[in-house]
């Protein structure tokens, strides 16, 4: 199948099964301890609303993010669509970087499902867009245009911390013009850690915020999105008609409140790890990456004998997404000390016998 996230038939001729997989912090199996806590789960009907574990967890995360009431949904995806939906109504318009999942990765959803335009706003290399670029795309009250309604943002975007300031910024700007503001905070925690920053802080100024449990805080699946009540009562409403109204889901949930007590200080683990990498990949010939990007847990290297590259990595048993000359290597909770040197060693050992 055609993608831009290689999957597992795609990855050139290995045949040595992927022993470190770099392709995503998606990729992270529940530890013993969270598997654990899952099998004890008390759990009841959360389309009742009577799972006490779901309940924590919004709650919990609510709390964690300076937001008024959360709500369980099985995917950032649908926490996103929902979380739009929920502010847009047909024909208006959501302002979104073009390089933002929302835009690229999520398959028009809001489009298709929701009947909202996107206008997606160019960005740096850092994913950050102005806030003039912003301003102009908001449409006059004109019958010729669609409603601007809304202003998405996403922090980190592909690893970069957005600036805070700029954020606050780009947030109170929106406003001032009537549009409300959503952040795909799917691995907000990232930025918050790095920066030492309590999580509530980089949302502060934003109305709905999706964060992603399945990334590199280890959840087997799941998202919260978080905001006002009026809105989260609308998205859970969206969320039964999108078919992620779920029953026994405290199962996850669990996992869900065990990561957020136990897995978010550790990110700094995979910051430090991704930084590591770097610096030991650093003047390796033929070899090329953005040491300014280099900022949380992903590394974007480019090289003319990329698939090259991929396929010895893949023999080493190192999985890695690839596309043209271009490479992405995301660090999470199962790559440790001693993957990183492997995987420092694989790759300068395919450099120097070229
Ligand atoms: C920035 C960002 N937002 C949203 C998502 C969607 O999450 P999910 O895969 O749970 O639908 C992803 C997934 O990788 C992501 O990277």
């Amino acid at each position: 199948m055609a993608t831009h996230y290689p999957l597992a038939e795609d990855r050139g001729q290995a045949t040595v099964p992927v022993t470190i997989d770099l392709r995503s912090d998606t990729v992270t199996q529940p530890s013993a301890a969270m598997r654990q806590v899952m099998a004890e789960a008390q759990v009841g009907d959360d389309v009742y609303g009577d799972d006490p574990n779901v309940n924590a967890l919004e709650q919990q995360t609510a709390h964690l993010l300076g937001k008024q009431m959360g709500l369980f949904l099985p995917s950032g995806t649908m926490s996103n669509l929902a979380s739009v939906l929920a502010h847009c109504q047909r024909g208006e318009e959501v302002l979104v970087g073009e390089q933002y999942h929302i835009s690229c990765d999520e398959a028009a959803g809001v489009a298709v499902l929701g009947s909202v335009a996107i206008h997606a706003l160019s960005t740096d290399v850092f994913g950050r867009f102005e806030v003039e670029q912003m301003t102009a795309a908001i449409k006059p009250n004109d019958y010729h245009c669609p409603m601007t309604r809304l202003l998405c943002l996403e922090n980190t975007v592909s690893g970069c911390i957005q600036d805070q300031s700029h954020i606050d910024t780009l947030a109170e700007c929106a406003q001032q013009h009537g549009l409300a503001t959503h952040m795909d905070g799917a691995r907000l925690l990232n930025a918050a850690v790095a920066q030492n920053l309590p999580p509530a802080r980089l949302v502060q100024s934003i109305d709905t915020v999706s964060l992603c449990l399945s990334k590199g805080l280890g959840v087997p699946l799941g998202s919260v999105l978080v905001g006002p009540a009026e809105v989260i009562d609308r998205a859970r409403r969206l969320r039964k008609m999108l078919g992620g109204g779920m029953r026994q889901a405290g199962i996850i949930a669990a996992a869900g409140c065990y990561a957020l007590d136990n897995n978010i200080e550790r990110l700094a683990q995979d910051h430090r790890r991704t930084k590591e990498l770097a610096v030991a990949l650093e003047g390796v010939d033929g070899l090329n990456f953005d040491m300014a990007r280099v900022q949380t847990n992903m590394l974007f290297l480019q090289s003319a004998q990329m698939p090259a590259l991929a396929d010895y990595l893949a023999q080493c048993g190192i999985a890695i997404t690839a596309i043209g000359q271009n490479a992405r290597i995301v660090i999470h909770m199962q790559v440790d000390d001693e993957a990183l040197q492997q995987v420092v060693e694989s790759i300068r050992t395919f450099f120097a016998n070229r």
